[in-house]
């Protein structure tokens, strides 16, 4: 039996061309995917996973945050599931395999086994989680967050975006506010294939990233407060300007990333200013940080370090600053057993590999929680992702995918 299991091919130009007729439901001009979470795309992308994992014999269900779970029977359905997945949601300027390619990686391992008529003993499910991004919803990892049991459900479900809907309505109105229970199930294992979204495989010239574990991250969102005043009759000595203060705060956070290298990340991505008209002083700042680090005693120094900074601003300029902390996970090793099954499927397969810390947040994070969880990373073009020039190797994804197949296999049939 491992010998036909060793066998197996997955269809590399079948995986290649799901990814670009997924890629089609919220394309934009410059080759990248809008498909934002909850959004009538969304729902597209969704309704088009779910043909195709019926089509593949799948049984779906959705649970009440609007995750999908597509099952493929094993011999032995009383064992948990080997499940695998990502995410159909993207950024607003996105590009075509974030997220995507873990779940048609899924799909053609699915598919590769139905073609061999492989049973394997425990169940396989492909799993689409709602909301990754954190874009539209924040923070990111919702869906997968819920079901790992970190988020309160009834509180994720009034979320809203900036137009004030909330996750709960939106599910509602797409159709994807299902009846399975969100979470509370046994996960056998769980393999998550993501492009790396970095340039470390790149520049190493190798195909397959082992990942380790995810660096941990913290998250914030910033409210400074001055006094809007017009633009021309104001003195400069009197003024008490929220965006020259927020400016400051914010390049100390761009300092702070360089000052704890190695390894730092710090981002502000998010930047609102009231009234935002352009003779008129802000008098109110609103902006999100974005801490990372791989060990979670800088991510504490670098959290020292920006309180710090924003109370010195706020004295030297009279503002008032809230700093609300809204989002934290500790740096999150991955299971020993997962990271060995996916060493076995890139030495199998004769692919070059290297162990790698991920930088991205990912639903794996949060399945470490519940699951013995892997990942497996392979090359992006110039390292380049969350933007719509993302783009991937055809014959990486197929490699990705052929590990993840033997991952998947290694623990979903008994040794
Ligand atoms: C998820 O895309 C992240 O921000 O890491
Ligand atoms: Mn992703
Ligand atoms: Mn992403």
């Amino acid at each position: 039996m491992p010998a036909v299991m060793d066998n197996l091919r997955i269809n590399g130009d079948r995986l290649w061309a799901s990814l670009m007729e997924l890629a089609r439901i919220g394309a934009t001009p410059k080759g990248g995917v809008c498909r934002l979470a909850l959004t009538d795309l969304d729902r597209q992308g969704r309704d088009l996973f779910i043909r195709w994992c019926k089509e593949a014999g799948c049984t779906v269900t959705v649970d009440g945050i609007g995750n999908i779970f597509a099952r493929r029977p094993g011999r032995d359905n009383s064992l948990p599931p080997v499940m695998t997945g990502s995410h159909l949601d993207t950024q607003p300027t996105g590009g075509r395999f974030d997220g995507a390619y873990g779940v048609m990686a899924g799909l053609e391992v699915v598919r590769t086994l139905n073609d061999a008529g492989f049973e394997t003993d425990a169940p396989v499910e492909i799993v689409v989680w709602t909301n990754e991004e954190g874009t539209r919803f924040s923070p990111a990892m919702i869906g997968s967050g819920a079901f790992a049991g970190v988020f309160d459900l009834g509180a994720e479900l009034g979320k809203t975006d900036l137009e004030g809907k909330t996750i709960g309505a939106e599910l509602e109105r797409i159709g994807y506010k299902g009846a399975a229970p969100v979470g509370g199930r046994k996960v056998g294992a769980y393999f998550e294939a993501h492009i790396e979204q970095g340039p470390i495989l790149e520049a190493e010239n190798k195909t397959i990233g082992i990942v380790t574990g995810a660096q941990g991250q913290r998250w914030y969102e910033i409210t400074v407060v001055g006094q809007e005043a017009h633009a021309g009759p104001t003195p400069m000595a009197r003024r008490k300007d929220a965006l020259v203060g927020a400016a400051r705060m914010i390049h100390e956070v761009n300092r702070i990333g360089h000052k704890h290298q190695p390894g730092a990340c710090a981002t502000v991505g998010h930047v609102q200013v009231m009234p935002n008209s352009r003779n008129v002083i802000p008098g109110r700042v609103f902006f999100t940080v974005d801490f990372r680090n791989p060990k979670d005693e800088a991510l504490t120094a670098m959290d020292r370090d920006l309180r710090r900074a924003c109370q010195a601003i706020s004295a030297e300029t009279g503002l008032e600053t809230e700093v609300k902390e809204f989002w934290y996970f500790a740096p999150t090793p991955f299971d020993a057993a997962c990271i060995s099954a996916v060493r076995r499927g890139a030495e199998l397969g004769g692919y070059s590999h290297r162990d790698i810390i991920s930088g991205a947040g990912h639903d794996a994070v949060y399945m470490a929680r519940v699951a013995p969880t892997g990942m497996i990373f392979v090359p992006c073009e110039g390292g380049i992702s969350h933007n719509e020039i993302e783009n991937a190797a055809p014959a990486d994804l197929a490699a990705g995918c052929a590990v993840l197949l033997q991952a998947v296999l290694g623990r979903a049939v008994k040794g």
